[in-house]
């Protein structure tokens, strides 16, 4: 007898039209599609080509249209500030519409695109609701990304308007946003006509430039907006993320496939039902926030968490579950990291005991490799199934999860389970060819991939190709190397590339080095990521100095954090750098990141037999070891 995760898979695979054809009828489309899928133009594909809908209407308006307009649709608790609001779907429906008139007063509609910058606060998705209220494509920069990243994305995406809170709260301190927007505007080329901001009492902000509005203050003048039927095939936000470069991929998502598959999953992966509490502990800024904190809770009709703080010190380790008891959270979902730091802090789950957490019913881990020791220890305090799921910000949902939905297999720590309905997933060696279980390769998915995935990047077709596609034809390449054991268990080890995940944040080492080297004592720099115990992994930098050069590395080093904080933003935890004679190259003049990560780790390699002079490796790991990494080998 198949369970029914193995049915959902097997039709997902061989009768894929049938499969998310049928899950698309939980969407209200304002036209039907004329094929479920579009295979006309692969290996680039199209879900519901030729159909129309709107993303807010299903998120919203269709949920008081439908009776539930008085259930709750957000639950905001700021463990910063104190602050709590609960907002019905009536009252969401309200403000969404009426900022979706502000943005229409100003010009926006569909097709334009809006930047917003924004924190963890429920005009956050209002924001991005509006946007696609009125068809127009948003992109959410990450709050703790520099005014030179914000810029990046301004002069890439183009946007019509840019929407801002005042101010970002961090537990330690109060970030003025508007200042940071406008040092961005002026660094890029492109001039948006309008940048409308959310005043926050903690920091109000200047709103004296031409083209700034105040949000409340525009609301009492403009008139609500309706929704805006889209094709499905329309971009729904585009979403900037870590490439092998310092130029960000614009990943796009489309509104049709998107909406049909981020509900699917709310049943079928996490088990969740209309009126129920989800609370992703992420941010808006990321994949996670913009399918689980906003768009799956609100297209099934539950009630999403949005919660502003941190796992620790806001005020303690027992916050998590303060929330989880006071707003009844059903399902908990966050990043490894964040439960390495509540383990650290209260290593025998005391602060668990002190709230009664029994509304939850699982918790979900995703964004980085999730070590068994922090699944085992969550749970055994919990209590609850803890699934490690893997995904990425192209995919928009899990590539691998165990289906709670649908059927519960035995976890194997370590692994995410199985790919889920809709993927593919196989590993290649790098001459192309499916490796046996257990051996390690890429892991990549067989095309097409299902709905609600990525269907090119912004502005940059060729560069999608060439970044998925290109490596090894008829397969999306994932840039994670991993394996498949004879159950079908999936494990995903590593990046291929140089992305490198800090505290569930993903970063390129790439972008780090293009800025290391505009210091103008470097003459040559490389950065990796070595083992952090609670970020999972932190960069390192390792930089030759120009001739004559006479500064003390405790210096350069300074420098060297304060200008990559300056440049990429506090996110990218920068912190350490090492000054080396040289560093260690392939005769053909490639650097050997891997080697020297390995070192900075301790952990055995091999000498590559393409080095150009071993002598160089003593060198490295005697800098290493001046600031307490690498402990000599024996
Ligand atoms: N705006 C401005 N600055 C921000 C920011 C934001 N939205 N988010 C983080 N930062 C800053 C932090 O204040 C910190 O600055 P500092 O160097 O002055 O201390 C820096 O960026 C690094 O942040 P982070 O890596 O998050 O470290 P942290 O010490 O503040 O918190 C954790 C560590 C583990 C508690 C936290 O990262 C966490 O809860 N992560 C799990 C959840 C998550 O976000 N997952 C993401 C995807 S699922
Ligand atoms: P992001 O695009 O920020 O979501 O980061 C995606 C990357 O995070 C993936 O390519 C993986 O390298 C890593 N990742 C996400 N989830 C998992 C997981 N469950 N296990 C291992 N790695 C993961």
């Amino acid at each position: 007898m198949t369970n029914a995760y193995e049915e959902a898979y097997q039709r997902s695979i061989t009768d894929k039209e049938g499969f998310w054809g049928d899950a698309a009828r939980d969407i209200v489309w304002t036209k039907p599609w004329d094929r479920v899928l579009d295979e006309s133009q692969a290996p680039l594909y199209r879900w519901f080509a030729g159909g129309e809908l709107n993303t807010c209407y299903n998120a919203v308006d269709r949920h008081v249209d439908e009776g539930r307009g008085d259930q709750a649709a957000i639950i905001y608790d700021s463990a910063i500030t104190g602050a709590k609001r609960t907002i019905s779907y009536k009252t969401l429906k309200d403000q969404v519409a009426g900022f979706a008139g502000v943005l229409a007063s100003r010009g926006v509609g569909k097709g334009d695109r809006v930047i917003l910058y924004m924190p963890m606060i429920p005009e956050s998705l209002v924001a991005m609701l509006a946007c696609a209220r009125l068809g127009a494509i948003h992109s959410v920069v990450f709050g703790g990304f520099a005014p030179n990243e914000l810029a990046t994305r301004i002069n890439d995406a183009q946007p019509k308007a840019i929407v801002a809170a005042s101010c970002g709260i961090e537990p330690n301190r109060v970030i003025a946003y508007k200042p940071l927007v406008d040092e961005a505007i002026r660094l890029s080329a492109h001039k948006p006509d309008s940048v409308i901001v959310w005043q926050r009492e903690e920091a109000r902000a200047d709103l004296s430039n031409p083209g700034d509005i105040d949000w409340a203050l525009a609301l009492e003048t403009t008139t609500p907006h309706d929704c805006v039927p889209v094709a499905a095939t329309d971009p729904l936000y585009i979403l900037y993320t870590s490439g092998t470069t310092g130029q960000p991929k614009g990943v796009v998502r489309d509104n049709g496939g998107h909406a049909v598959a981020l509900r699917w999953t709310m049943k079928a992966i996490y088990n969740m039902s209309p009126g129920d509490v989800f609370w992703a502990a992420s941010d808006v800024g990321w994949v996670v926030g913009h399918s689980y904190i906003c768009y799956a809770p609100l297209l099934l009709g539950a009630t999403t968490l949005v919660f502003e703080g941190k796992p620790v010190g806001t005020p303690d380790a027992g916050t998590f579950w303060r929330v989880i008891a006071e707003h009844k959270v059903a399902t908990l979902f966050t990043a490894p990291t964040a439960f390495r730091a509540i383990k650290r802090e209260d290593p025998d789950g005391l602060e668990i005991g002190k709230y009664d957490l029994s509304s939850l019913r699982a918790l979900f881990l995703a964004g980085e490799r999730c070590d068994p020791a922090t699944i085992d220890w969550a749970e055994h305090k919990l209590g609850v199934p803890v699934i490690d799921h893997w995904w990425q910000t192209e995919t928009g949902w899990a590539i691998a999860a165990n289906c709670l939905g649908l059927h519960l297999y035995p976890v194997k720590h370590g692994s995410p389970t199985l790919a889920a309905p809709g993927w593919d997933v196989r590993v290649l060696d790098d001459t192309n060819h499916e490796v046996n279980p257990g051996q390690i390769g890429a892991l990549v998915c067989k095309l097409p991939l299902p709905p609600g995935t990525l269907t090119t990047l912004w502005n940059a077709e060729a560069r999608f190709r060439q970044a998925y596609l290109a490596d090894f034809p008829g397969y999306y390449k994932s840039g994670d190397a991993g394996f498949i054991d004879d159950e079908g268990y999936i494990y995903v080890m590593t990046r291929t590339d140089d992305i490198i995940n800090v505290a569930g944040h993903r970063l390129s080492t790439g972008a780090m080095e293009e800025v290391l080297a505009g210091h103008p004592a470097v003459a040559e720099c490389a950065v990796i990521g070595i083992s952090d115990d609670l970020k999972g992994q932190v960069p390192l930098g390792f930089v030759c100095l120009k001739a004559g050069i006479t500064t003390e590395p405790a210096q350069i080093a300074k420098e060297c954090a304060a200008l990559v904080r300056d440049q990429i933003g506090p996110v990218a935890a920068y912190k350490q750098t090492v000054v080396v004679p040289r560093l260690p190259k392939t005769r053909s003049g490639k650097i050997l990141r891997g080697t020297m990560q390995k070192i900075a780790d301790n952990e055995a390699f091999k000498m590559p037999a393409t080095i150009d002079d071993p002598g160089i490796l003593p060198e490295i790991e005697e800098a290493l070891e001046s600031i307490g990494l690498a402990r000599k080998r024996v």
